[in-house]
């Protein structure tokens, strides 16, 4: 495996592989043994054209973990201000022979277009709506952890699902391990056509999570929206926030998920939001790192 571009191109087994290396990291993290110097000499370059917190940060310190060097690349401060082309610039930039590029772009497939330009590993680190498949593998590592096995479980993921890259890998990834995924979302939220054809969709909340073992919530992606098919927060709040009421409906021992940003008092209730046995927000962020030493060591640790 030289890339990682999106969960479609990933087996089970080889889901499963980086779950596994992932779950390695994330003991070793904790007993502070693993190879610190197992990407020694890598530099990896980190290009992104959307803004991050998690993601960035994350890959930046998991490489550093490892021994990488890594180059964070500026798309404010580049010759893309200066009119440069985006094949020029990936050009340039693959001329100084990086051994990785990591890219988030809001544009469909921009990874893959790269991949196809460079001689180095490419990573996708989200693009557009379409692909963003470490979040998806962290996220399995996390339902990993607290329920033990991804099979036979329902997972409803829910909210701004139309315009959301994090619902497409998680459906994937999640269907292929043999999970119930249901897609819970108001009409215009809802996509036009589904990532996969088992799905099972719902436009009211309630039913959408009834029984549910994990509940992913999404923020209203707001920017890869028109300004007049954007709902008031109130309103949004009021008929499809999660609530402690609403939650009822789910399986007592259900967790709640959500990939962050979060807004609160919109798509998630504070008392949902700060749960403290429930809420899996701070597990899903630290296993951004060993999820991701799992991928660059797969990819780049030869
Ligand atoms: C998500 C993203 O950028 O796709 N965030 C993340 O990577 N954790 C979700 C979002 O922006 O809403």
């Amino acid at each position: 495996m030289k890339h990682l571009l999106g969960i479609d191109e990933l087996s089970p087994e080889g889901i499963q592989d980086i779950i596994n290396r992932a779950d390695y990291y994330a003991r070793a993290l904790v007993d502070g043994r693993w190879d610190r110097n197992k990407l020694q000499n890598k530099i990896i370059l980190t290009l992104f054209f959307e803004s991050s917190t998690r993601t960035l940060t994350s890959f930046d310190i998991a490489a550093k973990r490892l021994g990488a060097g890594v180059v964070n690349w500026n798309a404010s401060i580049s010759a893309l201000s200066k009119d440069e082309s985006f094949s020029d610039t990936i050009d340039t930039l693959s001329a100084m022979q990086p051994d990785a590029i990591i890219i988030r772009h809001s544009e469909y497939g921009a990874p893959n277009f790269v991949a196809n330009r460079v001689d180095c590993t490419v990573i996708n680190a989200g693009d557009s709506w379409r692909e963003h498949p470490s979040q998806a593998l962290l996220d399995a590592l996390t339902i990993m952890q607290e329920k033990g096995k991804l099979e036979g479980l329902t997972i409803s993921i829910c909210g701004d699902v139309a315009h959301s890259r994090v619902a497409s890998s998680n459906a994937k990834l999640l269907t292929k391990m043999g999970a119930n995924v249901r897609f819970v979302a108001p009409e215009f939220l809802m996509p036009q056509k589904l990532p996969c054809e088992s799905i099972k969709c719902f436009d009211n909340l309630e039913d959408g999570i009834a029984g549910a073992d994990v509940v992913m919530m999404l923020r209203i992606q707001k920017e890869r929206m028109d300004r007049g098919d954007i709902p008031s927060d109130a309103a949004y709040f009021n008929n499809h926030g999660l609530t402690l009421e609403r939650l009822k409906h789910a399986k007592p021992d259900a967790i709640i998920m959500h990939p962050g940003p979060m807004n609160r008092g919109v798509e998630i209730a504070d008392e949902v939001a700060d749960d403290p046995t429930r809420s899996m927000m701070k597990a899903q962020v630290a296993n951004g790192i060993p999820t991701r030493m799992a991928i660059l060591d797969i990819l780049m640790g030869g």
